[in-house]
């Protein structure tokens, strides 16, 4: 309903979704389901409506449905965003194409395994859980208080997948991995030097090509292609810093 109280605008959209299930829909292929869309309705919304309406088996992830949690990212007529907040109507289209993310393997129809995502965080020790996250009743495990995360990051992978120097390479850290590693820097949380070991690779800051289809996907406003080249200005400095010094002994 209109903020008038009268019917709002709907219209009939087709969702061409991939579907993939090993062992049974495999290779993997899109089914269409059409349905009928208001103009408050997001491709998450949707997804729900066909599976509780025509399809129990199909799969995607979300939790908050607030652009909160990250687990919801997926591509929309190509475009990586947030499934909760992308707007259908927005789309302006009447067929829509759902795709899982690229760049990460394909589980099952929408759901990638995050697990080489989380993995490009793992050497600079960012993983799994915040401190704000401990419970002050519990006794966390063993040595899990080093743990952090890049929490301005919501860890959707839209980054990953629209980078297409990721859709190239499994190794290249890529954005959210090299963004975490320059907050990390710029904070102090991690030493400069263990910092730049991590990132002064080929498959680190130098295997960029400055598209910046990172930034333009992120849906948190974390500008990883900026921090990518924020960092290689950091290394060049810390450099020239160095070989200085060394002419000075
Ligand atoms: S940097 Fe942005 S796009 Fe990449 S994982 Fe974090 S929130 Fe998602
Ligand atoms: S469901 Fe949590 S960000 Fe979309």
């Amino acid at each position: 309903m209109s903020t008038n109280g009268t019917e709002g605008a709907k219209r009939r959209v087709n969702f061409k979704i991939l579907r993939y299930k090993p062992g049974f829909i495999d290779p993997p292929r899109y089914d269409t389901f059409a349905i009928e869309v208001d103009e408050r309705m997001t491709v998450l919304d949707a997804l729900e409506h066909i599976k509780a309406t025509q399809d129990s088996t199909l799969l995607y992830r979300h939790s908050c449905h607030h652009a909160s949690c990250g687990t919801c990212a997926m591509k929309a007529n190509g475009r990586e965003d947030l499934s909760c907040v992308i707007n259908v109507f927005d789309l302006d289209s009447d067929n829509v194409v759902v795709d899982p993310l690229g760049s990460l393997p394909l589980i099952a129809d929408l759901v990638v395994d995050m697990a080489a995502f989380a993995e490009r965080f793992a050497p600079l020790g960012m993983t799994l859980v915040r401190e704000s996250e401990f419970a002050k009743e519990c006794e966390p495990p063993a040595g899990i208080e080093q743990y952090t995360r890049y929490e301005d990051c919501v860890e959707c992978g839209a980054c990953l997948s629209a980078c297409p120097v990721a859709n190239t390479t499994p190794f290249f850290i890529g954005p959210a991995g090299l963004a975490a590693a320059y907050r990390a820097l710029t904070t102090g949380d991690r030493p400069a030097k263990q910092v730049f070991a991590h990132v002064d690779s080929s498959e680190g800051v130098w295997r960029c090509h400055g598209a910046m289809e990172c930034s333009a996907a992120c849906p948190s406003d974390v500008d990883p292609g900026g921090k990518i080249m924020a960092l290689r200005r950091e290394l060049v400095k810390y450099k020239v810093k160095r070989i200085f010094g060394s002419r000075e002994e």
